[in-house]
């Protein structure tokens, strides 16, 4: 059993992913990332973690993390995240994440930490803390654990993904290979989601504006209810372009939606007004989401089957992170008892 494992865990490439469970999931964390987390396990041997630990940077209140952290791991079931052939878990699980960030943290200049464009903007809602500051190191600790080749994310996580490249770099020139240097893998469209009521502004869990962020376990008239409200640009065409930034925000979401190419999307509307075009695009976002919503609500009442999982995936993530740490004390020179 352990060899039929580690023999598949050899042939594919390795991917590592994950999500905070800070609030639901909106449609930005679905489109940039989730949705290729799905698709991507047929290739690769996948490990999409809940990443609670660093919830607690900003203190959520402790009975709303837990049911966030649950919400999240049934959240990646519905949206086809098989347990079956990729490994779910959440990270206070697994204690080699925060040991080994510990050794990461001193290979981290403070000025490289300094530049993380999250952390000041996250210290400047919530007030600076240490954990904050440190984050970063903590995300690369996630990722270099598991040896990935390959980190699915949004936009907003490149800067992050370049230092854990760059931390991976630094130990494995310092003592001999030892993590897998992992690349980001960042999607050519929906890859910034953007607010439906400001689109300048990436679409976010934490927006005040309720109209601005779909969630994926919006129903269906919410849905049709924030499409309607959502601004546009001048004019009345639906047409793409850099300068109409609303517009070709919701025909992006309306090609991930549907599969159509933007260029016929723009076709078929012409002559028709915003009314229609986001009538349509609400039908398509719902086709989307509403099967996701259905099984998450089937598998987040199913506690003993949710429980199973999280703790299957806890056993084969401590089990991989294990073997990564134990390589790292041993070259760092810590001692290993017999
Ligand atoms: P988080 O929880 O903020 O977001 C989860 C994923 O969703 C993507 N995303 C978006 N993509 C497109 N448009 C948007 N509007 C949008 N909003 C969010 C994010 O890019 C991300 O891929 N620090 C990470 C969590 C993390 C992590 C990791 C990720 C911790 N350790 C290791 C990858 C590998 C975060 O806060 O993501």
């Amino acid at each position: 059993m352990a060899d039929q494992t580690q023999s598949s865990e050899q042939k594919r490439p390795i991917i590592f992913s994950a999500m905070q469970p800070s609030s639901e999931l909106t449609l930005g964390n679905y489109v940039g990332a989730l949705k290729h987390w799905v698709e991507l396990q047929a290739t690769y041997d996948c490990v999409y973690c809940v990443v609670d630990e660093h919830a607690v940077t900003i203190h959520p209140e402790p009975a709303k993390l837990r049911k966030q952290t649950l919400d999240l791991a049934a959240m990646y079931v519905a949206s086809g995240i098989d347990p079956e052939q990729s490994v779910i878990f959440v990270q206070s699980h697994v204690p080699a994440h925060a040991q080994l960030a510990w050794v990461l943290g001193t290979f981290t200049p403070m000025g490289e930490a300094s530049k993380m464009t999250q952390y000041k903007e996250k210290s400047d809602k919530h007030g600076a803390n240490v954990g904050l500051f440190t984050y970063p190191v903590l995300q690369a600790a996630d990722i270099l654990l598991y040896q990935a080749n390959l980190v699915p994310v949004g936009e907003d996580q490149k800067q992050h993904l370049e230092l854990s490249r760059n931390l991976a770099e630094r130990f494995n020139h310092h003592y001999s290979d030892t993590f897998t240097v992992p690349e980001p893998h960042i999607p050519k469209v929906g890859a910034r989601v953007m607010s439906l009521q400001e689109p300048e502004k990436k679409m976010s869990k934490s927006d005040e504006n309720s109209n601005a962020t779909i969630f994926l376990a919006d129903t269906p008239d919410d849905i049709r209810r924030k499409i309607k409200r959502a601004v546009t640009d001048s004019g009345s065409e639906i047409r793409y372009g850099a300068d109409r930034p609303a517009i070709a925000n919701l025909l992006e979401l309306y090609h991930i939606a549907s599969g159509e190419a933007i260029g016929a999307i723009e076709e078929r509307f012409v002559g028709k007004g915003y009314g229609d075009f986001k009538a349509e695009l609400a039908e398509v976002l719902i086709a989307m989401l509403s099967p996701i919503r259905e099984r998450y609500m089937q598998i987040r009442n199913d506690k003993a089957t949710l429980n199973d999982i999280l703790k299957k995936g806890a056993f084969e993530a401590n089990r991989r992170a294990n073997r990564t740490l134990r390589k790292v004390y041993k070259k760092i020179g810590l001692v290993e008892l017999e």
